[in-house]
């Protein structure tokens, strides 16, 4: 089970953009990826002087992510120093010709702990329009079924927006039926290509998160749902609507297991959002507080990450629940919830406003029985919570945009 820092000293969670290069040609991308990779990429050097930071400051978990990760040679370096650091390494393959056996093997014994890979679709037409080349479906589903044969944690990542609602329960048959450890559902954020790609009413988010309720609660694996945190409200109050006793344990399975089974990697703990408990870095070395929220706080080559995460005006903004605007400044699920900040800043430009996916009127659920989840979860055993307080902190630096700020000079 992995440590749980103070999240006002170090993320739960760090993923590095290793590149920005890959083959496929996603309708949502967020990255806008082609397929050719940057000569200003951060080097093998630069990377493993970010791991190493990484690991001092007190991250149990990074993730490699992309582009995709396979186009470069030295993952396995890469992993491989994560590893010696005492990190946890995870990384998502894209589903193109270089997702081969060999690499795969290599890099589980390089120390990779869990693969994930994206599948959107639960039929091939639909998956190779959606990521925009013939046969990536097959080859998700031979990085499925290879990562299962070779004995480690598998996760799947789908995005939903309006394009495939109807497809949850076939989608969670799929996943299902090849095994998964942890499936991630992710809810579009309209930024790179996803700007184009439809949007969901704040309706069609309560019907889809009724959906995987339902799933969530009938599975083994562990169902995160990414960029929607209103998906934890919805959650604790189907709870506290059907027995408000158990609630506070109910909510801890459903929403912070930290273990998947297999020894596969699991939900932190504790409520993760951008900035806070979640710390992004980009190809070339510029941290953000997420990947979906486009908005620097300064370069690694420049600044270490343990500065930039700990003092950016902007991610100790995104650490307290109290610097929220609007319906999620005022509503009593701030602090489990939060709304996507990344959602607030595409759509408002904004990162402290409502997530306008977010159709919940505060005032509904008196305070005091989410306060009663909030401290039941605090105490419910294999938490493994530490360090005790509130883990935001960090004032209420003004309003305004956040951005910028190059706190600390690098060591
Ligand atoms: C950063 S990507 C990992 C990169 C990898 N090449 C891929 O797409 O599978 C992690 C997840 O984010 C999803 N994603 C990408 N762009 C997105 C967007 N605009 N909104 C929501 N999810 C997005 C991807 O579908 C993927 O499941
Ligand atoms: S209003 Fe904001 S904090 Fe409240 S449930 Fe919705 S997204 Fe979450």
């Amino acid at each position: 089970m992995l440590r749980v820092p103070d999240f006002s000293s170090a993320p739960f969670i760090l993923i590095w953009e290793v590149t920005r290069a890959c083959a496929l040609a996603c309708q949502h991308c967020r990255a806008e990826a082609i397929d050719v990779r940057d000569p200003l990429e951060m080097t093998t050097a630069e990377g493993i002087q970010l791991l190493d930071d990484t690991a001092s400051m007190g991250t149990p978990l990074v993730v490699l992510t992309g582009g995709d990760p396979l186009q470069r040679d030295d993952l396995e370096e890469l992993v491989r120093a994560g590893v010696e650091r005492g990190l946890r390494m995870a990384t998502i393959p894209a589903a193109t010709p270089r997702l081969t056996r060999e690499r795969l093997a290599s890099l589980k014994e390089a120390g990779i702990s869990q693969f994930a890979f994206s599948l959107d679709a639960p039929d091939a037409a639909t998956h190779d329009a959606f990521r925009g080349v013939e046969g990536s479906f097959e080859r998700t589903m031979f990085g499925a079924r290879t990562t299962r044969e070779l004995g480690s944690p598998l996760q799947i990542n789908t995005v939903f927006g309006p394009w495939n609602l109807d497809r949850v329960e076939e989608l969670a048959d799929t996943v299902t039926r090849l095994g998964v450890a942890f499936w991630e559902v992710f809810l579009l954020v309209p930024v790179g290509r996803g700007t184009e790609a439809g949007e969901l009413t704040t309706e069609q988010c309560e019907v889809l998160f009724e959906k995987l309720y339902r799933v969530a609660r009938n599975v083994d694996f562990i169902l995160k749902v990414a960029e929607a945190p209103h998906y934890r409200r919805y959650v604790i109050q189907q709870l506290l609507a059907e027995q408000a006793e158990t609630a506070p344990a109910m909510a801890a399975h459903l929403l912070e297991r930290p273990a998947a089974p297999g020894d596969g990697i699991g939900n932190s703990p504790r409520a993760v959002n951008a900035g806070r408990g979640f710390c992004f870095v980009d190809h070339h070395g510029d941290v953000h507080p997420s990947g979906f929220l486009p908005s620097s706080v300064g370069n690694v080559r420049d600044t270490s990450v343990t500065a930039l995460y700990r003092e950016a005006p902007l991610f100790q903004q995104l650490r307290d629940p109290d610097a929220l605007l609007g319906r999620c400044g005022r509503c009593e699920f701030r602090r489990l919830c939060g709304g996507s900040r990344s959602r607030a800043f595409a759509l408002t430009g904004s990162p402290i406003a409502t997530d306008p996916w977010c159709g919940y009127q505060p005032g509904q659920v008196p305070q005091a029985l989410v306060e009663t989840v909030e401290r039941g979860r605090r105490g419910h055993p294999g938490k493994g919570r530490r360090g005790g307080g509130h883990p935001g902190g960090g004032g209420h630096p003004g309003g305004g945009h956040p951005g910028g700020g190059h706190p600390g000079g690098r060591r």
